[in-house]
């Protein structure tokens, strides 16, 4: 997107949830306090939930997925997986901005599909990775500028596929991998650019689909590194960790509280702590709602676009696939 706002554009932006549950919640109180935009219309399936939504932060309880649409500017897509696409396609055909929850579509057919309506789409299109805006992760990006990263050693593991219980469902999820660990297949694109090969082993032990992965990336710059992600591990901290191994040096990150930035031959390394940053901004969420609201007024590109949502949703089936074929994949 590109231009001048015009005054249309300037006024408050009237966001409307689709999905009013626990990220539709979350995104909704950041709104609320946004003095740009106003909450103006909510929708779930569940209307008990749009009506406690709607005590909290206000908005209009709407009873269909259409009298939301003529009742707001933007479009937060906070239902489960398997929605968002069929949300997603609404909302442009109406004319809408759009920031849509990750996944950004299950299935190739799917993303590719998406992909060209947000490209053809007349407003914003937003993809909710919310860990590139976290501050341990924009510090570990910052750092990464003053150093060649060489490898890396990767996790994103989960406790349990049980809350909310259509996460250990394959049919509303897409698979585990959508559903996690998709949170980290961006990341890598974001830190250390785009893959080039990848060969990926996998198991199924505690759900009924394929719950534990080892993968191995290459990326087209020669950086590489392992990925291991497992559904149930248990929460042991950190579940979400990257160690990256630079010349003389090594920086880890765990979860989003800390990083930890070890250089030179000699012991020594330097912590950064972000415990005492409040959770949604430490994860993420107040800036990457506020770039949507930035990207609708100045009409600008936003930092996570239908393309990078549509390059995650394309690692996640290349990895189930060369488990699947026993192939490594080339991109
Ligand atoms: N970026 C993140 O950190 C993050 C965190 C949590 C969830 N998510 C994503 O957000 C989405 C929602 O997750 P959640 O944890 O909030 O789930 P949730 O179960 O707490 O909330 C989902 C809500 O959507 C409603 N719903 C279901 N189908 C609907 C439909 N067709 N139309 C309208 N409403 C519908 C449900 O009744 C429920 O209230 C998922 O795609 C999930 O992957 C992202």
């Amino acid at each position: 997107m590109s231009g001048k706002p015009d005054a249309k554009q300037m006024s408050k932006v009237r966001i409307g949830i689709v999905g009013t549950g626990y990220i539709g919640n979350v995104h909704g109180r950041i709104h609320s306090r946004d003095e740009r935009a106003e909450i103006a219309a909510l929708y779930d399936i569940i209307p008990e939930r749009a009506e406690r939504t709607a005590k909290t932060i206000g908005g209009k309880v709407c009873s269909s997925r259409e009298e939301l649409m003529e009742n707001c500017d933007a479009v937060l897509i906070c239902s489960p997986n398997k929605t968002h696409k069929e949300v997603a396609l609404h909302a442009i055909a109406e004319g809408k901005h759009v920031f849509c929850e990750k996944p950004f579509s299950i299935g190739i057919d799917d993303a590719n599909e998406l992909r060209d309506a947000a490209n053809a789409g007349s407003g914003v299109f937003q993809v909710g990775h919310n860990r590139r805006y976290a501050p341990v992760y924009a510090t570990l990006k910052e750092l990464l500028k003053e150093d060649q990263p060489h490898s890396a050693h990767i996790k994103m593991n989960r406790g349990e596929l049980k809350n909310p219980v259509w996460t250990g469902d394959v049919n509303v999820t897409g698979g585990f991998l959508y559903e996690t660990t998709i949170h980290l297949f961006d990341m890598l694109r974001f830190q250390f650019g785009e893959i080039e090969e990848l060969v990926a082993y996998g198991s199924q032990h505690e759900y009924p689909e394929l719950d534990e992965f080892s993968i191995i990336f290459r990326f087209k710059n020669g950086f590489h590194c392992t990925f291991a992600s497992s559904s149930d591990a248990s929460w042991h901290f950190p579940f979400e960790r990257i160690e990256v191994f630079c010349h003389h040096r090594t920086i880890m990150t765990e979860e989003m509280e800390r990083l930890f930035d070890s250089r030179g031959m000699d012991a020594n390394f330097e912590t950064r702590s972000f415990h005492m940053v409040e959770k949604e901004e430490r994860w993420g969420y107040v800036q990457e709602d506020a770039a949507f609201i930035d990207s609708i007024q100045k009409g600008t590109q936003p930092p996570v676009t239908a393309d990078d949502g549509f390059r995650s949703v394309e690692l996640v089936e290349s990895v189930y696939t060369a488990i699947r074929s026993g192939q490594r994949i080339r991109f």
